[in-house]
């Protein structure tokens, strides 16, 4: 057993049914100098320093004036590319806009061109060593795409680098099947034939497959947005994805508001992401469903978009998520702790808020919640150890640097 004493402030405390939603994520449940005990790889149990019993510990961390919370949650991440778009990124500081770079046969069909020609060992590398520093910038529970395939094998390949990551790598990992990301070159005067071989090759295939215990596929994403794909072809995607057991996690309303969102709800998605243009009946939608809404403030940063109104949707009693959106097109951060900052300062969140986002609800978001996201007993050891802080507001405040100074992955100091 491990004991950590003398913890300034431990966040995040306590059970979580659902997401943390509207006036009570503000309200941040913590303990103030405090205890906690790590059994193997899992939260023990935790309370008070003052009611602190005689414990057989291997090993004592001192954890004065430090704060203890569990590890961030990415619920929406692209880890798997083959290279990165820096060219592009100079197209926007000349003027350019995503979409304009877009139909120049950029963004994400210029991934899809370069993933296509590396092979899946030389992804999983690159992928690998991603992965280890998002851990060591104190991400816990990952969620990973695909989408830069766009051909049944070429999906796949992204898959399998996932599901071996999920074998290598033990934080919760959940693996998404975006191949409805964009139309590819070859059914550009066909798209109806790119849906049909989602639909009936891609799906049924991928969810099929028995060639190791843990499933080659858990989420079913599409791009709902105006020049990708129609609320209509999110419909038929998200039902064929839910009859073999997909739960939907869409990108929708990132530049236009198109009814995606109804949609989503009406299908019982788990959560829609981006939601940078938001109406009053998209808001609407949300109230009295179970889908979350997550915000991606890098991908806002990035390209320059508006950023997701969070504070309507908390006003509207809603639960709201927040992830980094890795990837090379519109947010090549793995930063959590900067998104944290974001949503402080860009989309007026209160740090409370921020972290309950980042951490419980994020886990939610991408289900992962009986396993991580809070400090409960018997989730998972998965933690950050603070440098020393005044308090927990201080962790949004210094933008830009990682205020790690230990973290427990497992159970285990890394
Ligand atoms: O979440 N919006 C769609 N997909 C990604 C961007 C993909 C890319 O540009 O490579 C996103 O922002
Ligand atoms: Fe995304």
């Amino acid at each position: 057993m491990k004991l950590i004493t003398n913890i300034h402030q431990l966040l995040v405390t306590g059970e979580y049914q659902k997401p943390v939603a509207g006036d009570n994520m503000n309200e941040l449940h913590m303990l103030e100098n405090a205890y906690l005990v790590i059994k193997e790889d899992r939260i023990y149990e935790y309370g008070l320093m003052d009611d602190l019993h005689p414990i057989a510990a291997d090993e004592v961390i001192d954890a004065t004036g430090q704060i203890v919370m569990p590890m961030w949650c990415d619920s929406h991440t692209h880890l798997i590319y083959a290279a990165t778009r820096e060219d592009e990124f100079v197209d926007r500081i000349n003027g350019l806009s995503y979409q304009e770079i877009a139909s120049r046969g950029g963004g994400i069909l210029n991934s899809a061109r370069r993933l296509r020609e590396m092979s899946e060992d030389d992804l999983y590398k690159d992928a690998l060593k991603r992965l280890h520093k998002a851990i060591s910038l104190g991400t816990g529970a990952i969620e990973i795409k695909s989408g830069y395939g766009l051909t049944v094998e070429a999906e796949l390949k992204m898959l399998r680098v996932i599901q071996r990551l999920k074998k290598d790598v033990a934080i919760p990992i959940k693996a998404t099947l975006l191949a409805a990301h964009a139309i590819p070159e070859r059914f550009k005067e066909n798209r109806d034939a790119y849906i049909k071989e989602i639909v009936e090759e891609m799906i049924p295939s991928f969810c099929s497959s028995t060639e190791t215990d843990s499933p080659l596929v858990d989420f079913v994403d599409i791009f709902c947005e105006t020049g990708y794909f129609t609320v209509q072809e999110m419909d038929t995607i998200l039902t064929a994805g839910i009859k073999y057991r997909l739960k939907p996690k869409v990108h929708v309303n990132q530049f236009t508001s198109i009814g995606g969102i109804e949609k989503a709800v009406a299908l019982d998605a788990l959560s829609v992401d981006h939601l940078e243009e938001l109406t009053d009946q998209d808001i609407k939608a949300l109230q009295g469903s179970t889908t979350i809404p997550v915000a991606l403030p890098g991908c806002s940063f990035f390209i320059n978009i508006p950023y997701t109104p969070a504070r309507r949707i908390i006003s509207a009693g809603l639960p709201i998520a927040i992830a980094t959106d890795y990837n090379p097109g519109t947010s090549p951060s793995l930063s959590m702790n900067f998104v944290v900052s974001q949503a402080c300062i860009n989309l007026k969140m209160t740090p409370a808020e921020a972290i309950i986002a980042a951490t419980i609800n994020g886990a939610f978001s991408m289900d992962v919640a009986n396993e991580t996201g809070s400090i409960t007993k018997g989730k998972k050891a998965n933690l950050i150890i603070t440098k020393p802080l005044n308090s927990y507001k201080a962790i949004p405040y210094h933008f830009g640097e990682s205020q790690i100074e230990t973290l427990i992955v497992n159970g285990e100091v890394l």
